[in-house]
C-alpha cells in the first residue's frame, strides 16, 4: 500500500495552493483516512465497481503473440473493459462515493482528452450530483465526440480559452471554480497528481487492478507477474496497476511514457527519464515537470491526448528516483506499430493511451525467457476513440465518410428549423 508521509513522496507531492482552498483539503484528507481505514468502505467501494462498472476485469492471456515475439508470456489486465472503457471510472466512483458521505451536491472536474470527463458525468448521473466540467476550447475541437456524450449525461461542458487552451488552463480554471464554491462543492481529480490528498486518494480507488492482477496471477500463473508495465500520463492506471506490488521486490514495475516524434523538448512528454524534466511546483503540488529555459511550463506532444500532460504523479517521481519504477518510453511510430500487432494477433482494440504499455511490453517481453510473465495494463480500449484513432491513420474513405454524415446532419439540422419556423 502507498502511503504518503505528511502529503509528500520524499521531496515531491505536497500542497501548494490559495488558502482559501485548505480547509477543503483538509476536510477530504480527513474524509479519506477515516474511510481507508474502515474494512467496511472497501467493500462498499468494490461492490459499486462490480455492480456499475463489471470488475473484476479479467486477465487475458495472449498466447498467440506470445509465441509470435519469443519471449515471456505476455498478460493484459483488461481496464478497457470498465463501463465507459477506460480505468478511469474507478477512481471516480470512489470519489463518487467520498462526495455522498461529504454531503455535497455538485461536482467540477478538469478534462483534457474528455475520458476523465465522461467518466464523472456518468457518475453524476448515476449518483444524482450536478456536474461542471471544464475542458480547454481546442481540446473541445479535438475530442467533440466526448463533449457530446457529456452534456447528454446532462453535464455543464465549459470551454477555456486563455492561454493554450488546453488541459493546463481547464485544470486552473477548475481550481478557481473551487475556491469559490468550496463549501458545495467536491473538486474530482482525474489523475494521481494535484495537491495532497489526490495523488493518494486516487491512488488508493486504482489499487483495486493491482489487487486483482495479484489474485488473478496466483490462480491463472501459480505465481506473481516478473514484470508489470503501464502507460503513464498523469499516472493514475500505473499506480493502480503497481502499487499492491510495491513491497514485491521481485516484480519489476515498468512505467511508459509518450516519447512523441523525439527526445527534444516540445516533442514528447517523458517526464521520468534522466535530463528531460526537473523538479518544480505548479498546479499545487511539487514534482517533475517539463520546463523551458526560463523555468515556465514546458510544451508537450504525444499521439495519446491522454498522455499528452507537463507533470507526473509525485509518487511516480519518487518512485522513478529511488529505483522502484523503471522509467521507458516509446515513441509515436512505436505506439502505432503496437497498436497494430495487438488488434490484428489477438483481436483487441487498444486506446491508444494503453498502446504505449503495449510498445514498452512488447520490446521487454522479447527479451525475457518464455518460463516468465509480464503483465501489461490495457488502460482502455480504442473504439470508443474512433476518431482519435482515425486521425493517426489518415484515410481517404474515413475521411469522405465523415462529409456524408457531416451533410446528413446539416440536413436534418435544417429540416428540424423548417419545422420549428
Ligand atoms: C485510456 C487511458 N489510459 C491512460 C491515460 C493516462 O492517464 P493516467 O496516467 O492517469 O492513467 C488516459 C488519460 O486520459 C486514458 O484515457
Amino acid at each position: 500500500m502507498i502511503r504518503s508521509e505528511n502529503g509528500y513522496f520524499g521531496e515531491f507531492g505536497g500542497r501548494y495552493v490559495p488558502e482559501i482552498l485548505l480547509p477543503a483539503l483538509t476536510e477530504l484528507e480527513t474524509m479519506f483516512h477515516e474511510l481507508r481505514d474502515d474494512p467496511t468502505f472497501w467493500q462498499e467501494y468494490v461492490d459499486l465497481c462490480q455492480e456499475f462498472s463489471g470488475r473484476p476485469t479479467p486477465l487475458t492471456p495472449l498466447h498467440r503473440l506470445s509465441k509470435q515475439l519469443g519471449g515471456a508470456q505476455i498478460w493484459l489486465k483488461r481496464e478497457d473493459l470498465n463501463h465507459s472503457g477506460a480505468h478511469k471510472i474507478n477512481n471516480v466512483l470512489g470519489q463518487g462515493l467520498l462526495v455522498k458521505r461529504m454531503g455535497k451536491k455538485r461536482i467540477i472536474a478538469e478534462t483534457g482528452a474528455g475520458q476523465h470527463g465522461l467518466a464523472t458525468a456518468i457518475m453524476a448521473a448515476r449518483m444524482g450530483l450536478q456536474a461542471t466540467i471544464y475542458m480547454g476550447a481546442d481540446d473541445i475541437e479535438r475530442q467533440y465526440s466526448n463533449v457530446f456524450w457529456m452534456r447528454q449525461l446532462g453535464s455543464e461542458v465549459v470551454g477555456v480559452t486563455t492561454g493554450a487552451r488546453t488541459l493546463k488552463e481547464a485544470l486552473d480554471e477548475a481550481l478557481r471554480d473551487w475556491a469559490a464554491s468550496v463549501e458545495t462543492t467536491h473538486y474530482v481529480l482525474g489523475t494521481a497528481c494535484g495537491p495532497a490528498p489526490f495523488p493518494e486518494l486516487v491512488t488508493y480507488f486504482q489499487s483495486v487492478i493491482s489487487q486483482e492482477i495479484r489474485e488473478q496471477a496466483m490462480k491463472q500463473m501459480g505465481r506473481l507477474p516478473d514484470e508489470v508495465v503501464a502507460c503513464v500520463g498523469g499516472g493514475s492506471n500505473a499506480l493502480g496497476a503497481f502499487s499492491a506490488f510495491i513491497d514485491d521486490k521481485d516484480v519489476a514495475l515498468v512505467g511508459v511514457e509518450a516519447g512523441g516524434l523525439s527526445h527534444k523538448k516540445g516533442e514528447h512528454s517523458i517526464r521520468m527519464l534522466p535530463d528531460t524534466a526537473e523538479p518544480g511546483i505548479a498546479q499545487g503540488y511539487k514534482t517533475l515537470f517539463l520546463q523551458d529555459e526560463d523555468g515556465q511550463l514546458g510544451d508537450t506532444h504525444s499521439i495519446a491526448a491522454g498522455l499528452d500532460y507537463v507533470g507526473v504523479s509525485p509518487i511516480l517521481a519518487h518512485l522513478s528516483q529511488t529505483g522502484r519504477v523503471t522509467p521507458e518510453s516509446a515513441t509515436d511510430v512505436e505506439v502505432t506499430e503496437a497498436f497494430s500487432l495487438l488488434m490484428k494477433t489477438e483481436g483487441i482494440i487498444p486506446a491508444l493511451e494503453s498502446s504505449h504499455g503495449l510498445a514498452g511490453g512488447f520490446k521487454r517481453a522479447k527479451s525475457m525467457r518464455p518460463d516468465q510473465h509480464i503483465v501489461i495494463n490495457l488502460s482502455g480500449r480504442g473504439d470508443k476513440d474512433i476518431f482519435n484513432i482515425a486521425r493517426a491513420f489518415p484515410q481517404q474513405e474515413w475521411s469522405e465518410f465523415l462529409m456524408r454524415e457531416a451533410a446528413r446532419c446539416q440536413q436534418l439540422v435544417n429540416d428540424a428549423a423548417k419545422e420549428n419556423n
